[in-house]
């Protein structure tokens, strides 16, 4: 029996792994956050499996139906939004397994933030503008941010953000970067990206706050950053003419068509 860990993707059940489906698919028992998990992801469930909704159960009730079909010899699918690297409270679920002694496998997903990006067609990491792309959030009820870890403190490399958890804060937070990136930095909120009532906004760090009067107060994500509105950035090195590289050595002498290369 394997604990199945799948990242779910951000929200439309196309943007699920080929991975993930078949492990769905394969397990008898599924156990999903309701919350931002599309339903038709449980489509993928094999005829008659027990399918759980976890948003109304502690960490001890999830663990405890995992147990259950444990003891019953059941694989179970566990599904997470997004991938399960960010927020996805796996960690500690993946404690009390190995405590346990219950194996488990982990499935990536495709991020909001990614989602969120390609419904802006940006590239986040822009040559001369950003090269870091800071993935965060500011204090909630339920997870306090570690004291160094401020706006501020990531706002003064000038890497682009992409700030979760947060939309209604979004007053407290422009003001903040905007001393950092300046006032006429572009900021764009996406709400809900990859579902069918995805929502976009563009604007600056001075006209965003105006500019999202009346949207949802939940499930949107942040982005600030030069990258956003830019048009005179320099092309990559990677496919410049006369880049030598390994997949392209530039001639006889190359170290890369020597094969020398490290
Ligand atoms: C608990 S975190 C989950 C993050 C997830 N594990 C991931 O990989 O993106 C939930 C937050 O992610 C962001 N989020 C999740 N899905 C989103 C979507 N489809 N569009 C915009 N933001 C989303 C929002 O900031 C939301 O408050």
């Amino acid at each position: 029996m394997t604990v199945h860990f799948i990242g779910a993707g951000p929200g439309a059940p196309d943007l699920l792994t080929l991975r993930g489906r078949d492990r769905i698919a394969a397990s008898p028992v599924c156990l999903y956050a309701g919350s931002l998990v599309p339903a038709a992801l449980l489509d993928h469930c094999p005829p008659g499996a027990q399918i759980v909704n976890t948003a109304s159960l502690s960490l001890d009730e999830i663990v405890a139906a995992i147990v259950a079909a444990h003891e019953a010899g059941q694989d179970v699918a566990r599904l997470h939004s997004g991938d399960l690297s960010i927020w996805s409270a796996m960690g500690e679920q993946l404690r009390r397994l190995r405590a346990l002694d219950i194996p488990v496998t982990i499935t990536p997903g495709v991020p909001a933030f990614a989602a969120a990006a390609a419904a802006l067609e940006a590239e986040l990491t822009l040559p001369g503008l950003a090269q870091s792309v800071v993935l965060t959030r500011t204090s909630g009820r339920a997870s306090a941010m570690p004291a160094a870890e401020t706006l501020a403190a990531f706002g003064a490399t000038g890497a682009t953000l992409a700030i979760h958890l947060s939309i209604h804060r979004l007053a407290e937070i422009a003001a903040e970067l905007a001393d950092h990136y300046g006032a006429d930095c572009p900021a764009a909120i996406v709400w809900r990206a990859s579902w069918p009532d995805e929502r976009i906004v563009r604007a600056t760090l001075a006209t965003i706050v105006a500019a999202a009067e009346g949207g949802p107060e939940r499930t949107a994500l942040i982005l600030v950053g030069r990258v956003l509105a830019a048009e005179g950035f320099g092309d990559s090195s990677l496919y410049a003419p006369g880049y030598d590289r390994r997949f392209r050595p530039q001639s006889a002498g190359s170290r890369f068509a020597r094969g020398d290369a490290a």
